[in-house]
């Protein structure tokens, strides 16, 4: 390899370091947000993006004097600056990124695109934090919050994806074209409806609205209101911590999260019965089953056990494993319709010693 080639490949490698570094810090930023709600942290900071007007959590009586309607409750204040802190550092690791990948933006097959996607996801992320504060936990600003962080974790993923491809192909080299079949579009909107609906379960503090299961406070099909429940333009109240909706509405999102669970369940099945023909794909397919059925045990848990800390978390946890397993069953399976024509063959020995 002459030299004017290495320098790139060196970068690469670099970016392709950092990439996956992100996936994991953003992983950590998204629970510590996560731990940040269940124990009513979200308000610790009356302000934003200070902490009653300063960078480190003041005093009592400093905090009084600047939000004497907020009394201060320090270790609040610190979960919640903690967040916020390393959630800054998250992005900067985003900045040194896209002034690492400046100089490769022209080379055919540099992800360059994916790149400032990140940028822009991450900036909105921050305005959303802030809306999150400033919004007083609306419920619709911490479920987009949610939503954003986890693109973040994909993004970085698909990012770490193609930077590998890229070291492995060269990055002059046209890149591998991927068109998403509709059995994958349609697993993946599931998903997103599913996370979506997660997040507005939580937001709305309607986990423990569903007595029992499978049944719901003893019925199939208990008293709901969904017009309620899913009032996406309900106006802002003065403060949304523990929520602000009446039982049925909550008994509502909470069943509307079950019942997306099976339909996303449907859909995983449907998956893995198309794939099932080619061998290589079981493994993954297997994998996508089992984590979306620990998922499940997850969820159903943390109904019987009135959602204890550590099994709330780790039921997010199980949703960041799910969009994992699929993101990298999916590319596997894009890598397989490679050999299609006008597709670029990829060398799978190369591929999985570098994974
Ligand atoms: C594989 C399917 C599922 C996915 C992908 C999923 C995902 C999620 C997500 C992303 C959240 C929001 C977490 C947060 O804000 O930190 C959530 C919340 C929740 N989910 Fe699921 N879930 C699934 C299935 C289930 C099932 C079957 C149940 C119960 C029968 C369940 C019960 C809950 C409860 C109780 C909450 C509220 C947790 C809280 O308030 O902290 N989930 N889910």
């Amino acid at each position: 390899m002459d030299g004017a080639m290495e320098k790139p490949i060196a970068r690469l490698r670099l970016l392709r370091g950092l990439s996956l570094m992100g996936v994991v810090f953003t992983i950590v930023v998204i629970l510590v947000g996560v731990w940040t709600r269940l124990v009513d942290a979200g308000l610790g900071c009356p302000d934003w993006p200070g902490c009653y007007g300063r960078l480190v959590v003041p005093d009592a009586d400093t905090a009084s004097l600047h939000s004497p309607d907020a009394p201060l409750e320090t270790f609040k204040a610190w979960v919640e600056m903690v967040h916020r802190y390393i959630a800054s550092a998250l992005g900067l690791l985003v900045l040194a990124l896209v002034a690492l990948a400046l100089p490769l933006r022209r080379r055919a097959g540099f992800p360059w695109r994916l790149t400032l996607a990140l940028l822009a996801v991450i900036i909105l992320q921050g305005a959303f934090g802030a809306f999150t504060v400033t919004l007083k936990l609306w419920p619709q600003v911490v479920t987009l919050h949610l939503l954003g962080g986890l693109t973040v974790m994909l993004l970085f993923l698909w990012l770490h994806l193609r930077l590998r491809q890229a070291t492995l192909e060269g990055v002059q080299q046209p890149r591998v074209k991927r068109r998403m079949s509709l059995l994958w579009a349609l697993v993946a909107a599931l998903l997103v409806g599913q996370l979506a609906l997660g997040g507005w379960t939580s937001s709305n503090y309607a986990g423990i609205s569903c007595q029992g299961f499978p049944t719901c406070n003893g019925e199939w099909w208990p008293e709901m209101d969904w017009s309620d429940g899913f009032h996406l333009t309900q106006t802002v109240g003065p403060n949304y911590l523990h929520g602000q909706l009446h039982a049925d509405a909550r008994t509502a999102i909470h069943f509307g999260h079950r019942l997306g669970a099976l339909a996303l369940g449907v859909g995983l099945v449907l998956l893995a019965v198309a794939h099932w023909s080619r061998r290589e794909m079981r493994p993954w397919m297997l994998g996508i089953l089992g984590s979306y059925a620990f998922q499940v045990a997850l969820g159903v848990a943390n109904v019987l056990l009135w959602l204890p800390l550590s099994l709330a978390l780790a039921h997010t946890a199980g949703a960041v494993l799910l969009i994992v397993v699929l993101t990298l069953a999916y590319w596997r399976a894009s890598l397989m319709r490679s050999d299609k024509p006008g597709y670029q063959q990829v060398d799978d020995k190369k591929e999985w010693a570098h994974a």
